[in-house]
């Protein structure tokens, strides 16, 4: 892990020519289900790939390979909610945003409780703390003043953000400048999910006494106000936790759930998919099986017995090879499923059953095996052993998952696509890249790799991506010295470097610190991986990749903005 830097050309070339490789063999299938498709399959964000329009090629090609993609998915909170999905949860009481209103009334609160405490100085409720205007001239951060300076310059510099939760401002490095930290999302974001952020401000007095921000530092500026976060804690039960300085983001609470006791274990109802013929194929396919698994759980009323331990199909990967033992909770957002769904960890359960079943020799388990997904969630609906555990030792591809919720069981499984939220370690990084750019920036998307090599299947995507090319196309659609993030699977760094003189240009390899081992991100996976460091694979570059070009404010895509080639090869849009 000591070379991280230097190693990631190498690693972005390995990927792309690996995902070259995979993409091409399964590519002459692809476009024959692409173009039987064609006419009903319209993704309404090329390369987004949207849950509703993978719903619909799946559903269509029942036994349909699927296609190796670095493409990754939306996820539950990428999504519009579906007439048929649960509505959104509001969002917890705790959890009212600071608006005008918000700051009014404490200013009111503090005018009335000055007023009472300079006729009454024995009043000394929290809320009543004395604090006169800046008369003075002396900047005091904990005066209330303070924050309710900083809050509304908050208001009118960041309109697309909704603000919680402010913590009471420190001192900053010199007299005049206060950290304050605050949660925050963006109103743009379909999820309640809020991250932190934390700026040094430097405020003055007015002429008339009050406190006014004059200058506002950039994103994580306030180090001195970092660390004293609390979880929500009225949020929670009602207690607030105590500060705790550790390198966890103690907004992520994904440790795994017991049973407790046996009786807890005995009274459930699981349903248990054993390992698959899903395991180590492509992402997307990992979800599509997930889900209807966890599908089936749901329409037995059954909690799922879930297994942490991903494979990373080749692609993704750095070494070219499929790796074993990577963790779901690297990708995906398991306190978000633990909220949402009944699930119970794979090690756990096996745990607790073999205790059972070492302890009450006379009365096992009942367990219900059912070997081929022929058999129905319907017929299962009746059953009612504690354990009904579906093996798929068949060959391919009759031993995917996802075969079970085909047919008829697709129309009583709905897949509970709300469960899964990405990763908010991932999602910290994207966050991150965001505010440092203020949430102001545009994006654009760029193609290339296989696929600009391909003049057959895509003969202007070479030449519609070339950097002069790029620079008039640019011109048209985004203004001149904004902030551009570029997307792209390009592995050469250098190659944009013709857009530097118009824009200010922004790639996902100028943030390598946020994933580098000095940054949260390393600290917190390496905890959850026993120590050991764990890689940015590719498939986390391309999730981080894909969600910040996703906030950028004008989106240029590839497909369809920059060249008229089809996303999927000749003929096919
Ligand atoms: C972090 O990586 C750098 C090089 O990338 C290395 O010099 C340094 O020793 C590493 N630090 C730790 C704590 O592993
Ligand atoms: C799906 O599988 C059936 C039998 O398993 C086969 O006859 C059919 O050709 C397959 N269809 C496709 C599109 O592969
Ligand atoms: C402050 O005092 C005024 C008048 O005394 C009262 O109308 C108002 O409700 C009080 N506001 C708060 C927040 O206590
Ligand atoms: C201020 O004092 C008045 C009268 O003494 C009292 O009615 C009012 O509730 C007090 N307000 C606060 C905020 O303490
Ligand atoms: C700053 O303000 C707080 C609250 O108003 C007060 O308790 C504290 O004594 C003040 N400190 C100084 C140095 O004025
Ligand atoms: C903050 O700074 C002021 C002077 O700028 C000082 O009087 C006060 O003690 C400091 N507070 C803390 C908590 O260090
Ligand atoms: C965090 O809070 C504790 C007490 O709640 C305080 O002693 C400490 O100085 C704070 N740390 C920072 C960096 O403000
Ligand atoms: C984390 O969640 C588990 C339940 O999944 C709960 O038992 C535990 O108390 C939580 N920990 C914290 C620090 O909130
Ligand atoms: C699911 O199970 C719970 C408890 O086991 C029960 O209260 C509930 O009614 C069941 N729901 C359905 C739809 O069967
Ligand atoms: C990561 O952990 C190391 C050692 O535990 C600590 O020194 C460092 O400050 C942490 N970094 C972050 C960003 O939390
Ligand atoms: C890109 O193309 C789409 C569809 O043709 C269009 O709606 C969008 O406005 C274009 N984006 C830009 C930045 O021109």
């Amino acid at each position: 892990m000591s070379s991280n830097s230097s190693r990631t050309e190498p690693i972005a070339q390995n990927i792309i020519k690996l995902i070259s490789n995979l993409c091409f063999s399964v590519f002459v299938f692809s476009v024959l289900i692409f173009t039987v498709i064609a006419i009903t399959y319209h993704p309404p964000d090329p390369w987004l790939e949207s849950t509703p329009a993978l719903t619909n090629l799946f559903t269509q090609s029942q036994n349909a390979t699927f296609r190796i993609d670095s493409s990754v998915l939306k996820t539950g909170e990428d999504l519009a909610p579906s007439p048929q999905d649960p509505p959104l949860p509001s969002p917890p009481p705790s959890a009212s945003a600071v608006t005008e209103a918000v700051i009014e009334k404490s200013e009111q609160q503090i005018a009335n409780s000055t007023a009472n405490s300079t006729a009454d100085s024995t009043d000394s409720t929290d809320a009543a703390l004395p604090s006169p205007p800046a008369c003075d001239g002396t900047i005091n951060c904990s005066n209330p003043r303070v924050r309710i300076a900083i809050q509304r310059f908050n208001l009118r510099a960041f309109k697309s953000i909704a603000f919680f939760d402010y913590q009471p401002p420190v001192n900053g490095s010199v007299a005049g400048e206060c950290d304050v930290a605050w949660r925050f999302r963006n109103k743009r974001e379909r999820s309640w999910r809020k991250y932190r952020d934390f700026r040094r401000f430097k405020i003055a007095v007015t002429d008339d006494c009050r406190y006014k921000v004059v200058h506002a530092g950039g994103w994580h500026s306030g180090a001195n106000a970092r660390r004293n976060m609390t979880r929500s804690g009225a949020a929670r039960g009602g207690k607030t936790l105590p500060p705790r300085a550790s390198a966890r983001d103690d907004e992520i609470n994904d440790t795994i759930p017991t049973l407790g006791s046996e009786t807890n274990f005995r009274n459930g109802k699981y349903l248990y998919y054993s390992r698959g013929g899903d395991y180590c194929k492509g992402m997307n396919h990992y979800l599509w099986s997930f889900l209807c698994g966890l599908g089936e759980a749901m329409f037995l009323n059954r909690t799922f017995v879930m297994d942490l331990s991903v494979c990373l199909a080749s692609t993704y990967n750095p070494s070219n090879k499929d790796e074993e033992g990577k963790d779901f909770r690297y990708y995906f957002d398991f306190e978000h499923l633990k909220e949402t769904a009944s699930i119970v960890e794979e090690g756990e359960f096996l745990r607790d059953w073999k205790n059972w079943d070492k302890t009450h020799l006379k009365k096992k388990i009942p367990v219900r095996k059912v070997v081929n997904h022929k058999v129905t969630p319907m017929q299962l609906k009746k059953d009612k052993s504690t354990i009904i555990w579906r093996q798929f030792d068949a060959p391919e591809p009759e031993n995917y998952w996802y075969r079970v919720c085909e047919g008829e069981a697709a129309k009583n499984i709905q897949r509970p696509w709300h469960a899964v939220w990405k990763s908010k370690r991932l999602m910290n990084i994207v966050t991150e890249i965001s505010g440092r750019l203020d949430w102001d920036f545009d994006a654009v998307h760029v193609v290339r790799g296989e696929k600009a090599q391909n003049k057959e299947l895509w003969p202007h995507l070479d030449y519609d991506t070339s950097p002069d090319v790029l620079v008039e196309k640019l011109k048209w659609m985004v203004q001149p010295w904004r902030h551009l993030y570029i997307a792209t699977n390009e592995p050469y760094y250098n190659y944009f470097d013709k857009l530097r003189s118009n824009y200010k240009v922004h790639l996902l390899d100028d943030y390598k610190e946020l994933w580098g081992n000095t940054s949260e991100w390393y600290n917190e996976t390496t905890l959850l991986n026993n120590g050991k460091p764990v890689e940015f694979d590719g498939y986390m570059r391309v999730a981080v990749d894909t969600e910040v070009f996703y906030r950028g404010k004008t989106r240029v895509e590839t497909f369809y903005n920059l060249t008229k080639d089809c996303k999927d090869g000749v003929n096919t849009c």
